[in-house]
């Protein structure tokens, strides 16, 4: 049996990341990962780079060439004529862009010399003389004998198994009709009528992909809020955008019977009023949040305790109920984002070498790649008025910016909230143009204690999108220059 010191399950962001990390600092270190290409090879990455983040990024991109093509070429005096989408080349290059990833990560693996294996990771049992067996099958679940199961050996073991879709009770994902986030990035046709159940980022970001590509989108959301854990002052102008552009959402619905035919399906649904409505859609997303993922891991046989929700338990390094078993990304509490996952992975690889990492969870961005994006990092208005922390506000829009007058995208602003004694940043919140870039300012700005004077006071190259960053900053102390 192969002995290794870092057995990492999982080779999604979490996972994949923690075995370079732990390889660089000299362990012996496998990764098993068991998702499989179209042609059962390897496909490291987990739903981030098959089935989430990347996919979805190269989507949004295509469509909005689309858009851009269709509404906003005119304006710079460019003429096209007779325009169309070819879903299909659309479909093939998202593929190209996935598979390139995969590429990458098996790439990655032999450069830093990480044993990587194919296949189901399961616990053989308790740990034994210091070390916990973990089996390798190669084809889970499918009765073969073909290639053989292996089992291997390892001192630490990282759990980082991730999440799945979570569907609603009595309307299973047939990926045909209703479709989770993975049949939602592998639709053929643009549907004429598309449902998309929660509001939330999947459903944003894909409802936004196809109302682009000519869909007539409908958004049905449970809570009477519209993003409720987004600034209330960007979220109301987030609304207000993507209303402009077409996408209907209803709030505080309460969804009932779905029922699938042969190619439609139909939705009994009350309205926020209590009216009771019936619809029918072409295609169906559900996107109402994910649950975490642990099947086939045997979690018992080593004794690692879940959560009522089916969360492993973990402390804040990433510890579970057992010693030398982590568990980083999805499959723990916190916000399911790579990013997140990537940092506990980093984290507990050094946590294992016996350095001391920190992960400051309320710096850690958040990004929702519409048109126009939304981005935030530390708190909203909303939690700072909810908390009693007095805090001083500075905003500043896309319209007084020069570079997105150039660009011809001035929906938006950014704002900053800062303490209102000692100016220290307290939270970014943009919608715009790009702001998934321009976070990562407020994002240093926090973790490096920084006030708002501080961003006021950098020179920032002109012009960009990022002077709205400094103009806000400006803002928070009444002075600023453009607006
Ligand atoms: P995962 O990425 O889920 O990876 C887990 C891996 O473990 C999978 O490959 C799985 O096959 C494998 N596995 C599970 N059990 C076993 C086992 N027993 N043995 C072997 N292998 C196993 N986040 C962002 O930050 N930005 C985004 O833009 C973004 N976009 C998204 C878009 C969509 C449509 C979706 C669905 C998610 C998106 N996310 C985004 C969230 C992001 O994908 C997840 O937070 C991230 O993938 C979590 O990483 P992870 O490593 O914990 O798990
Ligand atoms: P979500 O948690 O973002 O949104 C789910 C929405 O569905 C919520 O607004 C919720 O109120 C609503 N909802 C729940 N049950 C409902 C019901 N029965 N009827 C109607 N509405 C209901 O979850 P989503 O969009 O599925 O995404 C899952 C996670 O994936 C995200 O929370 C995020 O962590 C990650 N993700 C991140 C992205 C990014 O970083 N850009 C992109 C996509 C996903």
């Amino acid at each position: 049996m192969d002995r290794f010191d870092v057995v990492v399950i999982g080779g999604g962001p979490g996972g994949y990341v923690a075995a370079i990390r732990a390889a660089q600092l000299g362990f012996k270190v496998a990764c098993i990962d068991e998702w499989k290409n179209v042609k059962g090879g390897p496909a490291p990455g987990g739903t981030c780079t098959n089935v989430g983040c990347i996919p979805s990024k190269a989507l949004l991109q295509s469509s909005e060439h689309y858009d851009h093509a269709l509404h906003h070429f005119a304006d710079h005096g460019i003429t096209v004529k007779g325009a169309s989408m070819d879903v299909a080349k659309m479909l093939a290059r998202k593929d190209t862009v996935v598979k390139q990833n995969n590429d990458g990560i098996l790439y990655l693996f032999k450069k830093n010399k990480v044993t990587f294996f194919h296949g189901r990771g399961s616990f053989a049992g308790a740990v034994k003389e210091g070390v916990y067996e973990i089996k390798v099958d190669p084809s889970p679940g499918s009765g073969q004998t073909e290639p053989a199961a292996t089992s291997i050996t390892a001192k630490h073991v990282i759990i980082a198994t991730g999440s799945n879709a979570r569907a609603l009770p009595g309307a299973a994902f047939d990926e045909k009709l209703i479709l989770s986030n993975d049949g939602a990035l592998r639709i053929g046709d643009v549907p004429k009528k598309l449902g998309v159940i929660g509001a939330g980022v999947i459903g944003l970001e894909m409802g936004s992909v196809w109302r682009r590509l000519g869909a007539d989108v409908t958004v049905l959301e449970g809570l009477p809020t519209f993003l409720g854990a987004v600034d209330e002052q960007i979220a109301k102008e987030a609304a207000k955008l993507f209303k402009k552009q077409g996408l209907n959402i209803s709030l505080g619905v309460k969804v009932g019977a779905i029922k699938a035919g042969k190619s439609d399906v139909t939705i009994e649904y009350a309205t926020a009023e209590g009216k009771a409505e019936t619809v029918t859609f072409d295609k169906l997303i559900v996107s109402i949040g994910r649950v975490p993922n642990t099947i086939g891991l045997n979690a018992d046989a080593a004794g690692v305790k879940l959560d009522e929700r089916g969360f492993i338990i973990v402390d804040g390094d990433c510890k579970t109920s057992q010693p030398n078993v982590w568990a980083v990304g999805d499959v723990v509490r916190g916000p399911m984002l790579a990013h997140k996952a990537e940092e506990e992975g980093v984290a507990v690889a050094e946590r294992i070498a016996g350095q001391h990492p920190h992960i400051d969870f309320n710096c850690i961005p958040w990004v929702i790649y519409t048109s126009p994006e939304i981005a935030w990092v530390g708190k909203t208005e909303q939690q700072l008025k909810a908390e009693g922390v007095a805090y001083k506000s500075g905003s500043f829009p896309f319209m007084a910016n020069g570079r997105a007058r150039a660009l011809g995208n001035t929906d938006g602003m950014v704002k900053i909230l800062a303490d209102a004694k000692t100016d220290k940043v307290l939270g970014m919140h943009a919608v715009g143009p790009v702001v998934s870039e321009l976070i990562a300012e407020g994002v240093m700005a926090m973790e490096f204690g920084a006030s708002s004077e501080d961003i006021a006071r950098i020179c920032h190259a002109h012009p960009t999108l990022s002077e709205a960053t400094k103009e806000a900053a400006l803002a928070v102390d009444k002075r600023t220059l453009n607006f």
